[in-house]
């Protein structure tokens, strides 16, 4: 057919005369096995899906472009960074951002209460940069090897396929430093409104090298221009009467307004070492980097809008990996990214496809070429390459292979030195401080919610797992435990004269590190 036409053809291009009836052997049948045209129909159709994510099944994804101020706070961004994308103004990098809930399948209800994903893809003038944060600026867990029990706990049971209480109690009750991230969890904080009333973060603890060769640890959060707004279970749970994808038609529909959404870029900044005065560990992604004392220091901002063409071939398909970043901006030493930067492209090169970073969505900016010696694989779909196609290889005497572009003038070199083992703790974890703090500073409404949720939750869990949880909630805070105690009629007294969790330190104590060394 020609490109004009809008015939109905085959993938082979031939003509459909009769897209309604089989191919049948008189009026009754039977089908025949010849019957090309129903074969790849229907066979395509067998294969439409792939496998969703393993974790932030659901999702929405929307365009937009991000622009650097130049500037990180009052001073130069070049002071910190060498990376292009945070110092040269007046660019506008190409982003995709992808929303997602994240224990939830892939039409799962946008309501329910969860972390939220926000995946961003910088397609910079030096390659892509991925940001995959979360809404909550902390985590469950601080160590990449629990990940999957984790989410095995907090997915649906094994026999009854319901997420139970039980079981997500069962796993926060053996891992204080997650009483932080289920403070926020349980609150309305627990289910934003919509994503672009949410915040966003990368959680994790990055690097920024400059010229110099020279680096500083930095947290990276986008905070939005259309303020943050959360909902109480009871105005999720009537928003979910009658729509299951509520986010996803207000991100839609506001785009197609031309209200754009919009969020500010901010790093918070300290001296990369030892950091010892601290009173928690800046690796540890459970804890908040205090704002009083290393500010939100805006460096940009990003504007969503277009909206994706296509779901599967831009969301669906979109691969998003710590992994990813670009010269100027480097990996800390936080177990949970080191862990995490293993896992996306892993789990994308099963999900998608060994060669997924060719698809359009996941491929670097047009005009910045990628240009490898990587051949061949399942759906390969360009061969990209050198001046002479029969050297894919490198290097060649004959000069015309690629070439390894020049180093930086300063390299960034970190000195590492340790004793190799399985480190259970970190230098300064208090995981009941902060999340302390959290409940002391929401305000009476949320609190309220917070305190709500729990008790209907401890109401589903047997007593074990209901003394300890109120046991760790009454060391963060005797409020808290008091509260969720009275609620769900469970012994406060009882609760209270629990050991400490064996291998773990009293709460509000710094541990010293206990280790063994394989
Ligand atoms: C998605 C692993 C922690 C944010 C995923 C996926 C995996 C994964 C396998 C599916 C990716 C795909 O199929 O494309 C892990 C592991 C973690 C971890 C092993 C801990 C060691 C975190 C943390 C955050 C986070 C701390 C937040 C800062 C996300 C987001 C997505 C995601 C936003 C969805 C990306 C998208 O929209 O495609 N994670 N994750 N994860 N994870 Fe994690």
């Amino acid at each position: 057919m020609t490109e004009q036409s809008n015939i109905l053809t085959t993938r082979q291009g031939h003509p459909v005369r009769d897209n309604q009836s089989t191919r049948t052997v008189g009026e009754r049948g039977p089908a025949t096995l010849e019957n090309y045209q129903f074969i790849e129909k229907i066979t395509h159709f067998d294969r439409e899906r792939i496998p969703e994510r393993v974790v932030h099944a659901r999702g929405a994804g929307a365009h937009g472009y991000f622009e650097a101020y130049g500037k990180i706070g009052d001073e130069p961004a070049s002071k910190y960074t060498r990376a292009k994308v945070l110092t040269q103004t007046g660019v506008k990098t190409p982003t995709f951002v992808r929303f997602s809930t994240v224990a939830g399948a892939k039409e799962s209800p946008e309501t329910e209460r969860d972390p939220r994903g926000f995946a961003i893809k910088f397609k910079t003038v030096d390659g892509n940069w991925d940001l995959v944060g979360n809404n909550l600026k902390v985590f469950f867990i601080r160590d990449a090897i629990k990940f999957p029990d984790m989410i095995h706990a907090f997915k649906p049971d094994p026999i009854t396929n319901r997420q139970e209480a039980w079981r997500f109690f069962d796993f926060v009750g053996m891992h204080p430093e997650s009483l932080h991230m289920v403070t926020h969890l349980k609150s309305p904080w627990g289910i934003p409104a919509t994503f672009r009333e949410m915040e966003g973060s990368g959680v994790n603890t990055y690097k920024l090298v400059n010229e110099a060769g020279e680096a500083v640890l930095c947290k990276f959060h986008f905070e939005p221009k259309q303020g943050v707004r959360n909902l109480t279970s009871a105005q999720a749970s009537a928003i979910q009467a009658k729509d299951v994808g509520h986010c996803t038609r207000d991100l839609y529909d506001n785009i197609a307004a031309g209200n754009f959404p919009e969020w500010e870029f901010c790093v918070q900044i300290m001296p990369d070492g030892p950091n010892e005065h601290l009173s928690f560990d800046p690796l540890d992604d459970t804890k908040l980097w205090p704002v009083d004392q290393f500010p939100l220091l805006p460096c940009g901002r990003l504007v969503l809008d277009r909206v994706p063409s296509n779901f599967f071939a831009e969301v669906e398909q979109s691969a998003f990996g710590t992994g990813v970043l670009v010269d100027g901006i480097d990996f800390s030493d936080d177990k949970m990214l080191q862990g995490r930067t293993l896992s996306y492209s892993d789990t994308q090169r099963y999900r998608v496809g060994a060669n997924y970073l060719q698809l359009p969505i996941n491929a670097p900016a047009p005009g910045v070429v990628a240009r490898t010696n990587q051949r061949d694989g399942q759906m390969t779909y360009t061969v990209d390459g050198g001046p002479n196609p029969n050297v894919n290889y490198e290097p060649s005497v004959l000069g015309q292979s690629l070439k390894e572009a020049a180093k930086p003038a300063r390299e960034y070199h970190q000195q590492v030195e340790g004793k190799l083992g399985r480190y259970q703790t970190s230098r300064t974890t208090d995981d009941y401080t902060q999340a302390g703090e959290r409940y002391r500073t929401f305000e009476a409404w949320e609190r309220d919610d917070l305190i709500d949720n729990l008790v209907n939750d401890m109401k589903a869990c047997p007593e074990p797992i209901q003394l300890r949880m109120v046991w760790h909630f009454w060391h963060c805070d005797e409020d808290y435990g008091r509260r969720v105690a009275e609620g769900a009629g469970i012994d406060l007294e009882k609760a209270k004269a629990l050991p400490p969790l064996p291998g773990r330190a009293a709460p509000h104590k710094a541990l010293t590190a206990e280790t063994y060394t394989d």
